[in-house]
């Protein structure tokens, strides 16, 4: 009698187990929407990655296509960590914005918010500004405290320690920034093609912008036509491949102090 009644209580377990099994996924397809993954591996004084935010991915709040993304911002890029130290292409004040940007997403996790700092942020970084990034407070008229409590405590070191974890985990992994993924294929150097990628990918009615796209290459013919001189590559490993002279002078124009 006692075996047979155990008997019953795991086949009831198991049931209720597998309810809830089926309940989660479809919560997280529910919950998804059928929006399509976009996100942007960048560091913050990158030229080629502050332009990007700035003439390109501004881009999906104007034309419709903020419905069809789940944008998702990964500010690390190019950094490496050593004994929990972090490290950054373009410096110690890269790092340091790195993790003021990080902290902004985690004040603010509506992209609408954290996004206008971003921008304000990188497009400081274009015109060689970025010492004035705490202007954007007042500009975007956002309350500092949540941001500068972050980068000053433990919480800002976490997170930058978490998108790098990310960025690390990428497959196949980054070689540059900016590295855009769309539904987890990255665009290679066709980033800035961003748009046609995600109409492609996305199951929806499509918003109109998509109606004057062209169809994008496939990732084989990504993979090789990449043409290397838009973007900012590891300065170390074994990628050597390094910006045309033109681009070089205009990183240099946002690289103050490099600490390395
Ligand atoms: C959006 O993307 C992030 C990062 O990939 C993920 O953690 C999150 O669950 C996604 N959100 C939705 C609503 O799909």
């Amino acid at each position: 009698m006692a075996s047979l009644h155990s008997f019953r209580h795991v086949l009831l377990l198991l049931l209720a187990a597998l309810l809830l099994l089926v309940g989660a996924s479809g919560a997280v397809e529910g919950k998804k929407g059928g929006k399509v993954d976009v996100a942007l591996y960048y560091e913050s004084l990158c030229p080629f990655s502050a332009m990007f935010v700035v003439d390109s991915l501004a881009k999906v709040f104007k034309d419709g296509l903020l419905d069809a993304v789940n944008l998702s911002l990964v500010p690390y890029g190019n950094a490496h960590v050593k004994d929990r130290k972090i490290s950054c292409q373009h410096g110690s004040e890269e790092c340091f914005l790195n993790t003021v940007e990080a902290c902004a997403i985690d004040a603010w996790p509506d992209l609408r918010v954290h996004f206008r700092f971003i921008y304000c942020v990188e497009d400081l970084v274009v015109d060689g500004k970025q010492r004035e990034w705490e202007s954007c407070f007042g500009k975007l008229n956002l309350d500092p405290k949540p941001v500068t409590d972050c980068y000053k405590g433990e919480r800002g070191h976490q997170l930058s320690l978490k998108y790098g974890r990310q960025t690390d985990a990428l497959q196949p992994p980054h070689k540059y920034v900016p590295w855009v993924v769309v539904d987890g294929q990255p665009l290679y150097e066709d980033y800035e093609n961003f748009e046609a990628y995600i109409c492609k990918a996305y199951k929806g009615h499509p918003p109109k912008v998509c109606d004057g796209l062209a169809r994008p290459p496939t990732p084989t013919v990504l993979e090789v036509a990449e043409a290397g001189n838009r973007v900012s590559y590891y300065d170390s490993g074994d990628i050597r491949l390094k910006p045309n002279e033109d681009n070089h002078a205009k990183m240099k124009k946002v690289v103050p102090d490099d600490d390395d």
